[in-house]
């Protein structure tokens, strides 16, 4: 297992305080050893999976043209590839291989919900996705080979970019800083600082850690219209002190401030936002994968399970946090969340909010609300066991 601290000689204190969503950092060796999670062929086969999101992105300098395919591929597009000036790229490695989950877990000095997913791209010499910006946080480790990498200057929607590519390429961008980084070295860049990534050598893997962040259009879309659904449609304007208007045309102060005052007592119900936005943050990146079990547990099966020393496993691809207080905490999990009350219910949340295995000695059985979250969860695909449950009984 590598270094638990992906910072070099850098506390987390003064990164977070000097460089997170501040300025953009090169930390050498970073990550002494840095074992990748995959390897070329291995990250050739999950771009092949039909669940996989991955693309391949090209660059043909004599025609000045980039290209881009969306997998899944088929093996054998590979091996028509040209030799130089292009990069696979296949999202979220940590949902699929364990080792890649463990590698974004070390970067858990950012909250859980903050995290994004694991990105890894392999590419030839020349291969890169161009100039461009991106509106997350991002660290990037360089894995395998060596890549050269231009970055500064701050972009967003208003920057020009080229039309004529399937790709966001800036064309006005110029390099401030650039540098060639090793295998264990990272670069940290915050939202919208322009980069650009180019391989200097062939079997080049670099591996990205994105974060999320949520929209502020995104959000008032969303949590309006839950509360749309949600409020009693006789919940209407009133207004019995209306006084004689002296001109029957405007609508007054008074009447926009109670409008507006209507609206705001919902938006500030701060236990029912609290609800909404852990929902909001933990929906999981790829909704269509989302599973149920058809085997129901239930907590008897459950209890012997863990008697007989089972062991439960997160699912690497679950969202997962908590929030409230030790009264009252709301477990989010995929965009559901859970109410829990008692200190053991609770204590069994912030646990799993730590990705480790569930076993007797994590879990209190006494509790029937932890045996019933923890059956709810089984059922919802986001714990598993590597042995059957009801064999285990058995
Ligand atoms: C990569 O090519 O691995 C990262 C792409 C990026 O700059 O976002
Ligand atoms: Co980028």
């Amino acid at each position: 297992m590598s270094n638990p601290f992906p910072l070099g000689e850098i506390s987390i204190e003064t990164f977070l305080r000097e460089y997170w969503q501040k300025k953009p950092l090169v930390i050498r060796n970073a990550i002494p050893d840095f074992q990748c999670p995959v390897d070329a062929d291995e990250l050739a086969g999950l771009a092949c999976e039909q669940d996989i999101e991955s693309r391949l992105i090209a660059f043909d300098p004599s025609a000045d043209k980039w290209h881009m395919e969306q997998g899944p591929f088929e093996e054998s597009r590979f091996a028509s590839l040209p030799e130089k000036n292009w990069t696979l790229l296949v999202q979220a490695v940590d949902h699929w291989v364990p080792e890649a989950h463990a590698l974004l877990r070390q970067f858990n000095f950012i909250p859980n919900w903050r995290i994004d997913d694991l990105m890894i791209s392999y590419a030839v010499q020349g291969g890169g996705v161009g100039p461009h910006y991106d509106n997350y946080d991002v660290f990037l480790i360089q894995a395998q080979g060596t890549r050269r990498w231009e970055f500064g200057g701050h972009y967003d929607e208003h920057s020009p970019r080229r039309d004529d590519a399937p790709v966001m390429i800036l064309p006005e961008w110029q390099a401030e800083t650039s540098v060639e980084l090793n295998p264990g070295d990272l670069l940290y860049l915050p939202p919208r600082i322009g980069h650009n990534g180019v391989t200097t050598t062939d079997d080049c893997i670099t591996c990205s850690v994105g974060f999320r962040a949520p929209a502020t259009h995104e959000m008032l879309r969303s949590f309006t219209d839950e509360l749309g659904e949600q409020i009693g449609h006789d919940e209407r304007y009133e207004d019995p002190d209306l006084t004689i208007s002296e001109d029957a045309g405007v609508i007054s102060d008074e009447a926009i401030d109670r409008a507006h005052q209507m609206l705001l007592n919902h938006l500030q119900d701060k236990q029912r936002f609290r609800e909404w936005f852990g929902r909001f943050v933990t929906e999981p990146k790829y909704t269509e994968q989302q599973i149920d079990s058809d085997d129901e547990v239930n907590s008897d099966e459950l209890i012997e399970f863990f008697e007989n020393e089972g062991v439960l496993l997160i699912n690497e691809g679950s969202r997962l946090a908590w929030s409230g207080s030790d009264a009252e905490t709301n477990f989010f999990a995929d965009g559901q969340s859970y109410s829990l009350k008692t200190q053991a219910s609770i204590c069994l949340a912030k646990h799993l909010c730590e990705y480790l295995p569930l076993t007797a000695e994590t879990i209190d059985i006494a509790d029937a609300q932890s045996v019933a979250l923890v059956c709810t969860l089984l059922q919802r695909g986001l714990l598993y066991s590597e042995t059957d449950i009801d064999e285990d009984e058995a």
